[in-house]
């Protein structure tokens, strides 16, 4: 596991080129997405690098990690409308190729399919993470074990918490939510996590410092051969 700590405009500027630079090298690579405000700066550079012809995500692939159980994808609050608004109505990706988990409908059916489906569009080559403050990764909380696959997740009260401030109130924000496990996250070829800001760098002290435990879901990376954190100076580790 590196940890490299620049601003984070730098931070989106190099994530956001590693990115680029895959897609340039594998037009059909598949891409694992997150939500939250994290990757926010990452997802702008990509748009502008589409919109001024530096890439192009014709046959881009993406899986995003999570989705609120009980929203349809045309709620605001909706991980499937954050992406269309942040991401996929800017560039000119094939809405067919963007897969975020369903909460609605038969979300149990297409909870069963969804890592087949990862395997089957060949495995996430980079996947994009960011990290709670309570060490979740995805909406996998504490207590998650680690060979788990894609399944519907009770969120944490302190996850609750810190989400409220999307919403009108905390009494709107979902209490579950359907999530990729952390084996499905793990199965990705590359992984990299960005974290920015003082409420943060505790977790990354820990994640940095940490051993693997289920108490701390974000320490399975620990054992992964391919992880970059990217962190602001307010978020990295305490020495
Ligand atoms: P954030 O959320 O990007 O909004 O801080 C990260 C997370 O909870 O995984």
């Amino acid at each position: 596991m590196k940890t490299k700590v620049m601003s984070k405009d730098a931070a989106n500027i190099e994530v956001a080129d590693i990115i680029i630079g895959l897609i340039n090298e594998k037009s059909d690579c598949v891409l694992g997405l997150a939500t939250g405000s994290t990757p926010l700066g990452v997802y702008k550079n990509l748009v502008d690098a589409s919109k001024t012809g530096k890439v192009s995500f014709k046959n881009v692939k993406t899986f995003n990690l999570d989705e609120y159980l009980g929203l349809e994808g045309t709620d605001k609050h909706s991980y499937r409308y954050f992406m269309n608004h942040n991401l996929f109505d800017s560039i000119d990706i094939d809405k067919n190729n963007t897969h975020v988990p369903s909460g609605v409908g038969d979300y149990q059916g297409h909870i069963n399919k969804y890592d087949d489906h990862i395997k089957e569009s060949g495995g996430i080559d980079i996947q994009i993470l960011g990290i709670g403050t309570d060490g979740h990764i995805a909406f996998n909380e504490p207590g998650t074990p680690f060979d788990s696959l894609t399944h519907v997740a009770d969120l944490a009260e302190s996850t609750i918490r810190d989400n409220a401030r999307f919403f009108s109130s905390i009494d709107e924000v979902p209490t579950k939510a359907v999530t990729m496990g952390l084996k499905s996250i793990m199965n990705a070829r590359k992984i990299i996590l960005l974290a920015f800001g003082d409420n943060k760098k505790e977790a990354i002290t820990r994640l940095t410092k940490g051993t693997v435990s289920v108490d701390f879901p974000a320490s399975i990376l620990i054992n992964h051969p391919d992880v970059t954190i990217y962190v602001d100076e307010e978020a990295a580790p305490n020495k």
